[in-house]
């Protein structure tokens, strides 16, 4: 199953995306938490790591309806650090199931390239086997150049893991750099996984659960949350559709705090040396090492 599927729309399908295109705001950024795949597997009688398959193959028919509707990045929560505490069974099962992917998207660039896809992982990455850093390290390099549609796959990932390497990002390499009037909330910010990414507009989670399980706790504070019933391997477009007309229903609530945002980071920008010679090296210093380490574990 390739990253991006061949989903075929039904004719009303397409009416109502195109309507809901035409009348309302689409979201740039929509973050999925695919729960329920163990309880769709018990449903079908078949094993959990085929539930986490299927899941798999909706993850593709989602990027398919998101590039189709508009939206220009993706954030899927695939394996959480707590995860690790799963059956060896489970936890090697869905390793296995990620290297496969993974070796897939690597024979598949050119399919992504069409569509401009930039993978991402975000994550602790140096949690995982070693082989499984290096084909998510390549995958990350080979469509480094895309970027009409950025897929962020959390991978090994809590907020709180997330948080706290900001933190030693901070503390090992500021500490030569920056003076302690630069350590700021938005510097903070810059030192997260998602640097690059503005927080997501829409966040989707299946299968009844109303958590966010440690899932980009700093980056949802104003995003529209959605919660279906749904098992994430059942999931269909019109879930998908019902969760963009609950964002359009819901934007303008939050987009007052996000206009809040915007200004106080105008009158930040002005009155602080937040954008100081000095910040933008270290930030530049960040984005190198985040590379060197990929080149290095691509090459491993
Ligand atoms: C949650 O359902 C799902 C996961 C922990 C894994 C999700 C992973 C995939 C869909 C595969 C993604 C792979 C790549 C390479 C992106 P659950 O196991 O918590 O199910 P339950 O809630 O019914 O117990
Ligand atoms: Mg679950």
């Amino acid at each position: 199953m390739s990253w991006v599927s061949d989903y075929k729309y039904t004719w009303t399908e397409r009416f109502a995306m195109r309507t809901l295109r035409a009348c309302g705001h689409i979201p740039h950024h929509v973050a999925f938490v695919m729960d329920g795949n163990r309880r769709f597997a018990r449903s079908q009688q078949i094993d959990k790591i085929e539930g986490h398959s299927r899941g798999f193959e909706k993850l593709a028919d989602c990027l398919r309806w998101c590039l189709d509707i508009g939206v220009r990045e993706v954030t899927t929560f695939a394996f959480s650090i707590e995860n690790f505490k799963r059956s060896s069974e489970e936890v090697e099962g869905l390793f296995n199931l990620a290297r496969e992917k993974f070796a897939r998207l690597l024979e598949e660039t050119a399919r992504l390239d069409e569509h401009g896809i930039r993978i991402r992982v975000i994550g602790n990455i140096e949690l995982l086997p070693l082989d499984l850093q290096k084909l998510v390290a390549s995958a990350m390099l080979s469509t480094e150049r895309n970027d009409k549609l950025f897929l962020n796959v959390a991978f090994a990932y809590t907020s709180r893991d997330e948080i706290t390497q900001a933190v030693d990002t901070v503390l090992r390499h500021g500490c030569r750099d920056l003076a302690a009037e630069d350590i700021s909330e938005r510097l903070l910010a810059e030192c997260l996984y998602t640097r690059h990414s503005p927080p997501p507009d829409l966040v989707f989670r299946t299968s009844g659960e109303t958590r966010l399980s440690d899932f980009m706790m700093w980056q949802l504070s104003t995003s529209v949350l959605y919660f279906s019933n749904v098992l994430w391997p059942q999931i269909t477009f019109w879930h998908f559709l019902a969760s963009i007309l609950a964002y359009q229903r819901d934007r303008w609530q939050l987009e007052d705090f996000r206009r809040a945002e915007r200004m106080q980071s105008v009158q930040l920008a002005k009155t602080s040396d937040f954008y100081s010679e000095r910040v933008l090296k270290f930030l530049a210093t960040i984005d190198e090492d985040r590379r060197k380490l990929l080149v290095r574990l691509a090459a491993n």
